[in-house]
């Protein structure tokens, strides 16, 4: 099967009545207060292909991250761990023809439920639990030597960036000034600070030291913030966590994007110009590196469990 033709099928919880369906057969009410409000968490797991498995990165990380959010929402987490473990196993599963030995991604969303229309938070709404496996495409060999260009703009969003809300229209807004100037990717930058991408974390090299915006309210903090920093320690490049100012965005020897979807991503262009010499750093070849020898660890810890 082509992954053109290739039709997820996914997990979708309404009032505590599970479905697995193909895509296009999974409906929502429309009093579900995702739609209506916005009101909702979500996650996104790379799940990557190794030796006949669908493994999944980071995932203790990620279903922690997924708990906080919802915490921070005030939902009812609707699984343990071990509870979503076994949903995305299932989902995956589920998909396997389709997925074939390809690389995948998971996403996962919770909404308040479906209850009448009114702001405050319902009584006795039933949380909305969706889950859907499709195809990763990680960037290519020729994209990461090229490095992606970016554009800069204003942070216009709300104050509770560090909630993986799916309220994300100032993202959206954010992904669609950058497709508009055929870019791959907005920094954005608040009150003459950098905070984030639409969809990812941000990185600069200077003097061979690596920085990022600190852990705050105002960003979403990936599950590669800590891989990244973990990795910079192991690679021998001092890391610190502070603001960077729009003038050191714009005379870093390296930018650096981060994601689950992106990997590491070196950033060659700013606004039309380059950044250094145009071309990818060497802070950002040891990162990669670093990065592919964290898959490896964890589908070595797979193999193990798998063997027992
Ligand atoms: N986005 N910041 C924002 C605003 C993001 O949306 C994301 C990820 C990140 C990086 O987080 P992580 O390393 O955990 O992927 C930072 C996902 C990929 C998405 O919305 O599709």
């Amino acid at each position: 099967m082509s992954q053109a033709e290739f039709e997820p099928i996914v997990y979708l919880s309404v009032s505590a009545q599970e479905e697995l369906v193909p895509l296009s057969e999974a409906r929502v009410p429309v009093l579900d207060r995702g739609f209506i409000f916005g009101d909702g968490v979500y996650e996104v797991v790379p799940v990557y292909a190794h030796d006949g498995a669908h493994v999944p990165f980071r995932i203790e990380q990620h279903l922690d991250r997924l708990a906080r959010s919802l915490k921070k929402i005030g939902i009812d987490d609707p699984h343990d761990a071990a509870g979503w473990r076994a949903l995305i196993e299932r989902v995956v599963a589920a998909n396997a023809e389709g997925l074939a030995d390809g690389n995948a991604l998971v996403y996962l969303q919770v909404t308040r439920g479906v209850a009448k229309r009114g702001h405050a938070f319902p009584a006795n709404a039933v949380p909305t639990v969706f889950a859907m496996t499709t195809p990763l495409r990680l960037p290519s060999e020729a994209e990461r030597a090229k490095g992606v260009r970016c554009v800069t703009a204003e942070d216009r969003r709300w104050l509770h960036c560090d909630i993986k809300s799916i309220s994300l229209l100032g993202n959206v807004l954010m992904a669609q000034h950058a497709a508009e100037r055929d870019a791959f990717e907005t920094i954005q930058l608040r009150d003459d600070n950098v905070t984030e991408g639409s969809s990812s974390n941000v990185w600069i090299v200077k003097n061979g030291e690596l920085f990022a915006p600190p852990r705050s309210n105002k960003i979403l903090e990936g599950i590669r913030y800590a891989l990244v920093e973990q990795l910079a320690e192991e690679c021998g490049i001092r890391f610190v966590a502070r603001e960077i100012s729009e003038v050191e965005l714009r005379t870093a020897d390296e930018i650096m994007l981060t994601s689950a979807t992106k990997e590491i991503l070196p950033v060659t262009s700013l606004d039309d110009l380059p950044v250094q010499g145009g071309k990818p750093g060497p802070v950002f070849a040891a990162l990669y590196d670093a990065y592919q020898r964290a898959k490896a660890r964890e589908f070595e810890q797979f193999d193990l469990t798998r063997r027992k």
